[in-house]
């Protein structure tokens, strides 16, 4: 499927109303891992190059429909204008007087980054007056959130009624490399999940036990697997109710040929130990935890099979860390599995805010992967299948 984008169209003059996903973690009131803005960078030089007049709109954490000042886009138009080393126009508001103003006032290749969409209501409800008060900001809308895009919000999907719609730099590149996966994925594939919920990975585990040749799981996901083989898995996050779904999952999985590979040894701590990086651990096999440790990481004989299943693959989908890697004490699951990614010939595709967050740790480069994506729920519910009304929006060529 190709889609249309910036580069099929005019837009020299115009106002390009451009909605990115720039929902960064903020550290210390400046943002974090700034992954997000730089995947966007392109499309925003491309229009300015262009001399478009570029108008941003972005949500910004969950603030539902109330200005909350923690959630103004402040630290982002300061990274942001860091980054492209030019000024960025603000406005305390994305639709009204001041945002008109703001526009009004843009010279051809100038920058304005509205406030937060999602102070207003109206946004996730995807109200169509809404929706249509912010496209008379712009000529033309460009879709580049590829992370919010399983969002039909009034700035994701409503602006789409009223603007001619493209998409931006990003945007394409994510639909190309997730469509690959998805229709024409290379065997052996192999799929890792981890974090701690497995409600958004339901999807995409179900439809891997299809297509995958192995899924290898960790973190709190691995823990509600391992509940599932009837295991004691201690203090150990885990979700009681999913048991019997995991169950299901394994029996589906192995019907189609599927390994589930779930860790054979564990780093655990004292239920009751405070987490920190001085926090005394053991490596114990999983069948042989005893009910006052808490499981925090794979374990070593874990880390280096994963690592060879890894080596193993032609292609390789990872998404959420396996352990506590913010800990010293439980960052070398998460660690040996981004080091084979990072080093394996096979095509690695990567995503989710904690996996990005993993990878500034262990300071391995984005470069090293094949692609990494900006979505976390975005690639995952792509992946399995569903269709993402960010994406729908789109005129295909
Ligand atoms: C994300 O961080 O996954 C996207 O920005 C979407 O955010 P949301 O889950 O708050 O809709």
């Amino acid at each position: 499927m190709q889609i249309k984008t910036i580069r099929d169209i005019e837009v020299t003059g115009k106002r390009v109303l451009v909605r990115v996903d720039f929902n960064t973690p903020i550290e210390n009131g400046k943002v974090g891992d700034a992954t997000r803005i730089a995947e966007a960078l392109p499309t925003i030089r491309y229009l300015i190059q262009k001399k478009a007049k570029v108008i941003l709109l972005s949500h910004f954490g969950r603030p539902k429909g109330k200005v909350v000042e923690e959630f103004r886009v402040a630290p982002v138009a300061a990274k942001l204008s860091e980054m492209l080393d030019t000024k960025i126009h603000t406005a305390s508001d994305c639709v009204g007087e001041e945002a008109e103003s703001v526009v009004s006032k843009l010279k051809e290749g100038e920058v304005a980054l509205l406030e937060n969409t999602r102070f207003h209501s109206e946004e996730e409800a995807n109200d169509a007056v809404f929706a249509k008060k912010l496209s008379s900001l712009g000529d033309v809308f460009v879709a580049e959130a590829f992370g919010a895009a399983h969002r039909a919000h009034a700035s994701t999907v409503g602006i789409a009624q009223y603007l001619p719609t493209v998409a931006g730099l990003l945007m394409e590149r994510e639909v190309k490399e997730l469509n690959q996966v998805f229709h024409n994925p290379t065997k052996p594939l192999v799929l890792i999940l981890g974090g701690a919920k497995i409600d958004s990975k339901i999807g995409v585990l179900r439809k891997f036990s299809e297509m995958a040749d192995t899924i290898l799981l960790g973190g709190g996901i691995a823990n509600t697997f391992l509940a599932a083989q009837g295991f004691e898995i201690g203090e150990s996050l885990y979700e009681e109710d999913k048991v019997e779904l995991a169950m299901d999952i394994l029996m589906e999985a192995a019907a189609r040929g599927c390994e589930i590979v779930l860790p054979k040894d564990v780093i655990c701590a004292d239920a009751i130990a405070a987490i920190s990086d001085k926090t005394s651990t053991v490596d114990i096999r999983a069948e042989a935890l005893p009910f006052n440790l808490k499981i925090l990481d794979i374990g070593k004989e874990s880390q280096q099979q994963y690592a060879e299943i890894i080596y193993s693959a032609r292609m390789v989908i990872w998404n959420g860390p396996v352990g506590l890697f913010e800990f010293k004490p439980f960052e070398k699951g998460t660690k040996a599995i981004a080091e084979a990614c990072a080093k394996t010939k096979a095509t690695t595709i990567l995503g989710g805010g904690d996996t990005l967050e993993a990878l500034k740790r262990f300071k391995i480069s984005p470069e090293e992967f094949t692609h990494v994506s900006t979505g976390g729920g975005a690639m995952l519910e792509f992946l399995e299948g569903k269709k993402l009304p960010g994406v729908e929006i789109l005129g295909k060529i």
